[in-house]
């Protein structure tokens, strides 16, 4: 195997490992650099499983495709003859023209080529190649990835290197699974792009400590000082927040959405799209007996802004030249454990067995 470092002063991401107290954040590059970008997309997301979103997508019905991006390039995910889930690579084995384009959808009974239309059969295999003279069809079925089920997530792993989906997770799984989110149906989705790098979207979801100066709506319903990180994995980090007592769940009032408490789940998936750019699709997950939680969208929603904004602000800081990587205070252990992560995976070394 062959170790490749990402192209950062080593020296410099050594200082993000240093205990919590003495740690830098990362080197300012690694937020405002193309080459650090390219990296990650090989080394964290290429050779990992990637989230493409939720498991009844596309719909179960055999022929219906979607194509989605990875960390490099892009999956076909298809319902086969038998509606099981598979996930090609989203090129074709004439030229290399995408399938589909990413994003979207289609339902045929089997995989056409839009460039000169090579037709795949929903198993990948070559059954027409426009102009003839192909000797070697099975040299040219499509290149299968492997795909699973995480807790009603889709995940797809590009390279075909990442560990197993359990080892993956660890813990997290144990912690996510009793509450059975594989039943709840998504009822609303926003789509949101971040002028700001990934990671600065990820260090700000792990800490609460800007919640008083820049939400005070959530803040209504959740004290800000609430709560605590779970002890995290080799691959998550995160932890809970309490309601405050009149309030039945995290929405505009307070006020209940659903029959159940807290009554939905809310999901962020990050896609770079640049190094000061990030995609970021949330949906809201709820009971399929839920009518609506417009009350939790619009205290989502608002918050999410109030967050892209502050995200946007630091993006332009850490482009200034005038940045320096900052200390992580005692209240940003999760944004440690986040950078110590991406640390040792930028230095080459295993995360495994982390913490
Ligand atoms: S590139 Fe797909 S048919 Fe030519
Ligand atoms: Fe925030």
């Amino acid at each position: 195997v062959t170790i490749t470092t990402a192209p950062l002063p080593p020296a410099e991401v050594e200082r993000a490992l240093a205990p919590l107290g003495e740690a830098r954040m990362l080197p300012t590059a690694a937020y405002t650099d193309h080459d650090v970008l390219a990296w990650e997309r090989e080394h964290l997301f290429a050779r990992s499983w990637v989230c493409v979103g939720r498991s009844d997508e596309p719909e179960h019905v055999s022929g219906a495709q979607r194509a989605v991006a990875l960390g490099i390039g892009s999956a076909l995910l298809v319902r086969d003859e038998s509606e099981s889930l598979r996930a090609f690579a989203n090129v074709c084995r004439h030229r290399g023209h995408e399938l589909l384009p990413v994003g979207t959808s289609a339902a045929q009974r089997s995989i056409s080529c839009p460039y000169h239309g090579w037709t795949y059969a929903l198993d990948g295999a070559l059954v027409y190649a426009t102009g003839g003279g192909v000797t070697e069809a099975a040299e040219c079925a499509l290149g299968e990835l492997r795909v699973a089920d995480w807790l009603g997530w889709t995940f797809v792993d590009e390279r075909g290197s990442a560990p197993s989906l359990a080892e993956h997770f660890g813990g997290l799984t144990d912690v996510l699974a009793p509450y059975d989110p594989a039943r709840l149906s998504p009822v609303a989705r926003r789509e949101y792009v971040v002028a700001a790098n990934w990671k600065v979207v990820h260090e700000n979801y792990q800490e609460c400590l800007h919640c008083p100066r820049i939400h005070p709506e959530l803040c209504k319903v959740s004290p800000p000082n609430s709560g605590d990180n779970l002890a995290p994995g080799s691959s998550w980090v995160g932890g809970w927040m309490d309601l405050r007592p009149d309030a039945e769940t995290m929405s505009m009032t307070g006020a209940a959405v659903g029959p159940t408490h807290p009554g939905y789940v809310l999901t962020h998936r990050l896609e770079p799209i640049g190094p000061a750019a990030t995609r970021v699709e949330c949906e809201w997950l709820a009971d399929p007996e839920t009518t609506s939680i417009d009350g939790a969208v619009e205290l989502w929603d608002l918050v999410n802004r109030q967050d892209w904004a502050a995200c946007e602000s630091v993006q332009r800081g850490l482009a200034s030249g005038a940045h320096r990587p900052g200390p992580i205070v005692a209240r940003e252990d999760a944004v440690h454990h986040f950078v110590g992560l991406v640390a040792r995976a930028y230095l080459g070394r295993s995360n495994a067995g982390q913490p």
